[in-house]
């Protein structure tokens, strides 16, 4: 099979197809630069001492881990000084990290959750980096305001796993492709042409644990799945969960089926469990793009006016007729 790297499959979407500005191109090149090390340092874990806690929390009053810290730094220390930037977000700072004055700003926001799924970390059980890039309003310098923007203005967006492959999984506007890191040569090869998310599935994932806290219409669903060949739906369903949202839905990506983080009583004052701007967008923007959808049962994710950086969602995505049920059962409840 000829072997593309992701900086020569980035140029030939730049030269080629005029798919992507070279300033995005620098972008990504750079963002998955960040990624290779993050894998590097969570390849190394106890023999470099990163695992465990940093001893500090986020700004929603989540314990950090090491890795939590490390990555974001990583990601920040790339992104800074080549010119493609106006300003960063992430998942582990309260305010946007403006570029600083000595280096060019571009015209590009990139927000980030520098290590996904960190709970796992410490159990040797895959994480992951989800990314988003949006474009900076003209005359903004990058402030919260400008972050504001629903997920279908995104330009790009992307997530690495960390698991027994490194990968890259990128959706540019017309299609996901996936790379996979060639550790010894330290570059993403496109291992995976337009991914397509397979629309037969009898797979489904949610924290059951929060079964009581549910809402009806996710109840209804979850509860024909579990009847099996003796409810409604006539055939058996499977249940995982890793608890790394990337890890889950890089699952379904690949073999169908359903990734829910619902509204529920537990997290309905605050709107929902993950976040909307480095979570759910760029990961409902990559499965869209490999022909699915994503909802919050009430509402397409893309569609949602962000009101603040660290807003919070309910997210049900994955196999296209999965999600149109669900979002079924909950127009029906609601009727
Ligand atoms: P993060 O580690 O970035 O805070 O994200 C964790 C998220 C998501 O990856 C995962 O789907 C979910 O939290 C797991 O939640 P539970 O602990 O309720 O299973
Ligand atoms: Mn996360
Ligand atoms: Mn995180």
């Amino acid at each position: 099979m000829r072997s593309i790297s992701l900086s020569r499959f980035l140029i030939e979407e730049q030269r080629d197809k005029n798919q992507i500005p070279a300033d995005l191109r620098l972008l990504i090149e750079v963002v998955a630069r960040a990624c290779k090390a993050i894998a590097i340092a969570i390849g190394k874990g106890g023999i470099a001492g990163v695992l465990g806690s940093a001893g500090s929390d986020n700004v929603q009053g989540e314990v950090q881990k090491k890795l939590d810290v490390i990555s974001n730094e990583y990601l920040l220390e790339a992104n800074e000084w080549g010119g493609h930037l106006a300003a960063m977000a992430s998942e582990e700072m309260e305010l946007p990290h403006a570029i600083p004055n000595r280096y060019p700003k571009g015209e590009y926001l990139l927000l980030f959750d520098p290590l996904d799924g960190s709970s796992n970390i410490d159990v040797n059980i895959s994480v992951g980096t989800i990314f988003s890039v949006l474009r900076c309003p003209e005359g903004s310098s990058g402030d919260e305001a400008a972050f504001l923007q629903p997920g279908t203005r995104q330009v790009c967006a992307g997530y690495a796993v960390y698991g027994p492959t490194t990968l890259l999984v990128l959706a540019l506007g017309d299609g996901v492709n996936v790379f996979t890191l060639n550790r010894e040569l330290g570059s993403f090869v496109l291992t995976q042409e337009n991914l397509r998310i397979p629309e037969e599935t009898r797979e489904f994932a949610i924290n059951a644990s929060n079964i009581r806290h549910w809402e009806a219409p996710v109840r209804r669903y979850v509860d024909e799945l579990l009847a099996g060949t003796t409810g409604p739906r006539g055939e058996d369903f499977n249940m995982r969960w890793v608890a790394s949202m990337v890890a889950d839905v890089h699952r379904i990506l690949s073999r169908g089926g359903i990734f829910m983080y619902p509204l529920d009583a537990k997290t309905v004052d605050q709107g929902g469990k993950l976040r909307l701007m480095y979570e759910a967008n760029p990961m409902a923007y990559i499965v869209e793009q490999a022909g699915g959808a994503a909802t919050t049962g009430r509402a397409r994710i893309l569609d949602i006016q962000p009101t603040h950086l660290h807003q919070r969602v309910p997210v049900i995505m994955g196999s296209k007729s999965e999600v149109l049920r669900v979002t079924r059962y909950h127009t029906e409840s609601a009727a």
